[in-house]
């Protein structure tokens, strides 16, 4: 059991209506809003009308067109700037993870007298950042109830998880029949993104019980409620268990007390987003299967005897390294099974930049100290192996 020291300062509001609230919330946090959302979705469901309705006391001025994988340029610079000019209090972010991710480096960029970048590349630490309310539509991230947020800069290829303590929201509305609309694609690429965070803090050296556990239950909700979720888009019950599974995902409740993991698929799939802006949840469903296989030997097998027992249901009574293989291939299939392409060719990656991204990988995300470390000819392997 390792030290640690935890705290989420977010308040999360959950539930069928719960946006009435927004009012009263917004009310302590001033007058002036930058409201940012995506590419319209907000508008389909009917949301945007809803906010405006519910804030026609407030002065509110917007961001609209934020891309998946988010842009500092032009998105981060022009919230920060649109922040800057008109002094405003909050920001209300309503969307996806990439809608929040950009309002949190937006919320933090306002607060600094310097180049954006300086904050997100870690040059400097943030000393304040604006308050963030988010009303979340799609399930995955776990971005309203962690610090961080994911930054891609063209030009440089980077896509960078950026996270500091100011950047946790101050208040999360999680209505689940918001993510009634959630395309079948976004539904599966959200269901392996959120797995994807607790096989992140799972395969580790040191883990407890009582963690095992509760990342194997998640892993067993996630997987049965989006099933259900592909099968039947409004289901109110699996959407809503759906979204609370990816909300606990990203801000460590699952594994306080574990050895630090390293995320080593993050790591590379944001090399494969920085480059081909590929949906985040695709990349890392592609990737893990080939990872697994990669790391798997006498000193990891146990953790995926473990993990393939109690999350896949394999019969214990083998040998350690079949109940691996079956594992592996159990959560390859899984993957398939709801619907996600499973090679880097079918969203359009061939082999003539592994080397590069590989080399990329290596130099800016440390993955020599993951739990088990991957060197630059390791990364290039899995990423030829996902071909
Ligand atoms: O742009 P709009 O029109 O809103 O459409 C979006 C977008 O096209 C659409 N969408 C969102 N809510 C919808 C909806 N469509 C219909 N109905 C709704 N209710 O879905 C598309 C994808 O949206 P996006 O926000 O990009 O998806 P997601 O929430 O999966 O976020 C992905 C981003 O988050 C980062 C990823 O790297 C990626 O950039 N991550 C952030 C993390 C964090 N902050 O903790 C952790 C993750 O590991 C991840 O890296
Ligand atoms: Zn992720």
């Amino acid at each position: 059991m390792q030290n640690f020291d935890y705290m989420t300062p977010t308040r999360l509001i959950f539930g069928e209506g719960v946006i009435s609230e927004l009012p009263e919330v917004m009310s302590k946090y001033g007058k002036k809003v930058l409201l940012t959302y995506g590419g319209g979705s907000i508008k389909k469901l009917g949301l945007y009308d809803r906010v405006r309705e519910l804030l026609a006391d407030w002065e509110i001025y917007e961001l609209s067109g934020i891309q998946p994988n988010p842009k500092y340029d032009p998105s981060v610079l022009d919230g920060v700037k649109i922040c800057k000019e008109n002094h405003i209090d909050v920001i209300l972010a309503v969307g996806g993870g990439s809608v929040l991710d950009c309002s949190k480096a937006i919320a933090a960029g306002a607060k600094y007298d310097g180049d954006p970048w300086d904050l997100i590349s870690y040059k400097v630490k943030a000393q304040a950042a604006l308050p963030i309310v988010d009303i979340i539509t799609l399930a995955a991230t776990g971005s309203e109830y962690d610090c961080g947020g994911v930054i891609s800069r063209t030009e440089t290829n980077d896509k960078i998880g950026y996270m500091d303590p100011h950047l946790y929201p101050a208040v999360s509305f999680l209505d689940p029949t918001y993510t009634f609309t959630v395309s079948k694609k976004q539904t599966a690429a959200g269901c392996a993104d959120a797995m994807n965070h607790i096989m992140e803090q799972y395969f580790c050296e040191d883990s407890t019980l009582q963690n095992d556990g509760f990342m194997e239950a998640g892993l067993k909700s996630l997987m049965v409620n989006a099933k259900k979720c592909l099968e039947n888009p409004e289901d109110y019950t699996a959407r809503a268990e759906m979204m609370l599974d990816c909300t606990y995902g990203c801000n460590a409740i699952y594994s306080l007390g574990n050895s630090y993991s390293g995320w080593p698929c993050h790591g590379m799939e944001h090399a494969l987003s920085a480059y081909y802006d590929i949906t985040h949840g695709e990349g890392l469903a592609i990737i893990t299967p080939r990872w697994m296989k990669h790391i798997l030997n006498e000193r990891t097998v146990d953790r995926f005897v473990k993990y393939g027992v109690n999350v896949f249901g394999i019969n214990a009574d083998q040998d350690k390294f079949d109940i691996a293989e079956q594992t592996v291939d159990a959560t390859y299939r899984f993957f398939e099974s709801i619907g996600i392409p499973m090679h880097l060719r079918d969203v359009g990656i061939d082999e003539s930049r592994i080397g590069e991204m590989a080399h990329h990988v290596a130099e800016n995300e440390g993955l020599e100290n993951a739990w088990v470390p991957l060197k630059e000819q390791d990364i290039a392997n899995i990423f030829t192996a996902s071909l």
